[in-house]
């Protein structure tokens, strides 16, 4: 079977290209959409991270700022920072970019951020409010992941979803959304990590099979079943000096033997990472849109 590649690419420039009217509208009624993104330290992955937000911001008239700060900053100045971005009305998202140097306390931020700024979604209000099935900013990452099942018209209705992983950042809110009952979710899921005993046995019973482990090429074909749709969450580098880099990017799926047994996969690079920016945009302009709301004493 010819497994269709699911080109996250295509549904980014589509979200994006949604975003432009939105955004005008609120420079029409004198809000500019803006966005600062916090990175602590010289991490290299985050570096090309906050690098591509500051792009993507820039590409679609969104105002962006980073604060770059040394990877010595205490949690004090940290704080301090975060209470002076809440208050500053330039900014309608606020992204810390994780991970945070060991010293920091990622929890402590993450609450310390204005829930009508946490773009990233990930603060216990924006939690709360995802499983009681309220309106919220959604985590960008399981948010690209629905955004390319319903681009692709991939029925989630009555099927089994499960979810390989339980981070905050994607396993835990992706768990969260599919069972929602909304029109791209009301799925049945099953969620395995590393206390789940013969991971194969849940992984072969999917219909969707979401994975996000940070383990690279940890599903292998004899872990999916005939037809399943594979979504793959994982970026990882892997040394190969054939290549300028000295490293190459590979998922958390084995792609070349999956692929041959699913109907459908997400490709690594190309697929779901691209995603997480363009459903960052969109939590950006959504929070602009919010604040202009407010603003308009709930008057549209
Ligand atoms: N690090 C990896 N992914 C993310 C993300 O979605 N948001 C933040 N803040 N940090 C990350």
């Amino acid at each position: 079977m010819e497994a269709k590649i699911l080109h996250g690419k295509v549904v980014a420039e589509a979200v994006k290209e949604g975003l432009r009217p939105r955004i005008e509208k609120c420079i029409k009624k004198g809000v500019y959409p803006g966005l600062v993104v916090v990175l602590v330290g010289e991490d290299p992955a985050s570096q090309v991270y906050v690098r591509n937000k500051a792009r993507a911001c820039e590409s679609l008239g969104i105002y962006s700022e980073t604060r770059c700060l040394s990877v010595d900053t205490t949690q004090k100045e940290l704080n301090e920072l975060v209470d002076r971005l809440n208050a500053d009305d330039r900014f309608h998202g606020i992204l810390v970019q994780m991970p945070l140097p060991k010293h920091l306390d990622d929890i402590e931020i993450i609450e310390r951020i204005s829930p009508q700024k946490d773009v990233d979604g990930f603060h216990p209000m924006s939690v709360g409010r995802l499983v009681q099935g309220q309106n919220t900013l959604l985590p960008c990452t399981p948010a690209g992941v629905l955004e390319i099942l319903a681009y692709y018209n991939i029925e989630t209705n009555g099927k089994h979803v499960v979810v390989v992983g339980r981070s905050n950042i994607v396993g835990k809110p992706m768990l969260n959304l599919m069972y929602q009952k909304s029109k791209h979710a009301n799925a049945t899921v099953t969620i395995c990590h590393t206390g789940t005993r013969n991971m194969e046995e849940h992984t072969l019973r999917a219909d969707i099979l979401i994975v996000a482990t940070g383990v690279p090429e940890m599903i292998k074909a004899g872990m999916v079943k005939d037809g399943a749709v594979v979504i793959d969450v994982g970026v990882n580098r892997v040394d190969d000096d054939t290549r300028k880099k000295g490293y190459r990017l590979v998922g958390d799926v084995a792609y070349d033997e999956v692929k041959e047994r699913c109907s459908a996969i997400t490709p690594v690079p190309g697929g779901v990472g691209l995603m997480t920016i363009a459903m960052l945009m969109k939590n950006t302009v959504q929070a602009a849109e919010d604040h202009v709301n407010l603003k308009n004493n709930g008057k549209k």
